[in-house]
């Protein structure tokens, strides 16, 4: 059935934002990411300005819009900063968007074919959980910086970084995209998944394993059974108190991404980098080390705890190896997206052993917030 839908991969991921310019500044300044390429009324294009930046193989696109008519503006103003677009590189964008719309998926934009002096480049896309989409995109007869329309942006001297300008923080590859849905949605969303992009259930967490002593989610997790596209789904659960999904749900007004995790391969130097450019993120308490010192076997983890223990990264393990994570706090005023980093030693968990810890350590900032 995946034959029939060929993903290559994460092509890249789109936001929509109040101001593009400012974003790639936070983007640039904060994780490292490099400017690459801009369109915008100087490039011709009359209705917004995208500014695309890119670190190893991640590729994120800042899109504004110029006036209230325009789709990023409206995004904004009733989702705040947030995913517009996560989007699949493929063979052929056409066939990709004629089997998903033949498989029960809804368009969102019918294919469409852009060339410049670089080449051609074959996009469409389907709709996803709330206002997200999923571009198709073949960019394979293409060799510009990103689409037409899209002039390069070179590399700028005065990076503000506190790591030598084009080296980044070390993050090199979207590792995840995770969603959050309505209560009493996430199977349908899992559905979507397997009909449409021939994905298969990796795991499952269900309430009892994903609870604190006040709020719960259900969790599943689509993959394409290679490992280059996994989308966990998320859903609240019945908890005492209002469940972080809920409040995310609330502040975003529908459904969308809730995190993006980012592969590194040093955790610690990249998360060392990342606090020293200013970036802030959720803290487990000291207790947090005792117990993982207890709990895992670490004759089978090649890592330094206390290194990890001074930058606050989480471990986890299972049968297969371990992993490495942190989350940052959210990235934009609302509380709803925010980041993970993460380096695997073969692990293809998500840190289910963290879960508890790292719950309670949100739903401190949930409380911060009145939300809790
Ligand atoms: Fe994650």
């Amino acid at each position: 059935m995946t034959d029939l839908m060929p993903l290559q991969g994460f092509d890249h991921v789109e936001f929509h934002v109040g101001n593009a310019k400012q974003a790639a500044h936070y983007y640039r300044t904060m994780y490292g990411f490099a400017p690459v390429g801009y369109a915008g009324p100087e490039t011709g294009r009359r209705d917004g300005a995208s500014w695309v930046l890119a670190q190893g193989d991640i590729r994120f696109v800042f899109t504004a819009g110029m006036g209230p008519e325009d789709e990023p503006v409206r995004h904004a103003a009733l989702h705040g900063d947030g995913v517009r677009d996560v989007a699949f590189a493929v063979p052929d964008a056409e066939e990709a968007f004629r089997v998903a719309l033949e498989r029960g998926a809804e368009p969102a934009r019918e294919p469409s074919v852009e060339e410049d002096d670089h080449g051609k480049i074959v996009t469409a896309a389907i709709r996803a959980y709330g206002d997200t989409i999923h571009s198709f995109v073949d960019r394979s007869n293409y060799s510009g910086v990103f689409a037409p329309g899209y002039r390069a942006v070179g590399p700028d001297e005065d990076h503000p970084f506190t790591v030598p300008a084009g080296s980044g923080t070390g993050l090199r590859a979207v590792d995840h995209v995770v969603a959050n849905v309505e209560l009493g949605k996430m199977d349908a969303w899992v559905d979507f998944y397997a009909d449409v992009m021939g994905f298969t259930q990796l795991v499952h967490y269900d309430d009892e394993a994903i609870s604190t002593e006040y709020s719960a989610l259900m969790s599943k997790v689509l993959w394409d059974g290679e490992g280059r596209i996994k989308l966990p789904i998320n859903e609240p659960a019945t908890g005492k108190r209002k469940s972080q999904i809920e409040e995310y749900l609330d502040y975003y007004r529908s459904p969308g991404v809730q995190h993006l995790a980012l592969a590194t391969d040093d955790i610690v130097a990249t998360v060392r980098a990342l606090r020293a450019n200013g970036l802030r993120f959720m803290r487990v308490p000291e207790t947090y080390y005792a117990d993982i010192r207890q709990r895992l076997d670490w004759s089978t983890i090649d890592s330094d705890l206390d290194a990890l223990a001074e930058q606050n990264i989480l471990v986890d393990a299972d049968d297969e190896g371990y992993l490495l994570q942190i989350f940052t706090e959210p990235a934009q005023d609302r509380p709803t997206v925010f980041f993970e980093v993460i380096e695997r030693h073969g692990s293809k968990g998500f840190g289910e052993g963290n879960f508890k810890a790292l719950f309670e350590a949100i739903e401190r900032e949930q409380d911060l917030r009145g939300n809790l």
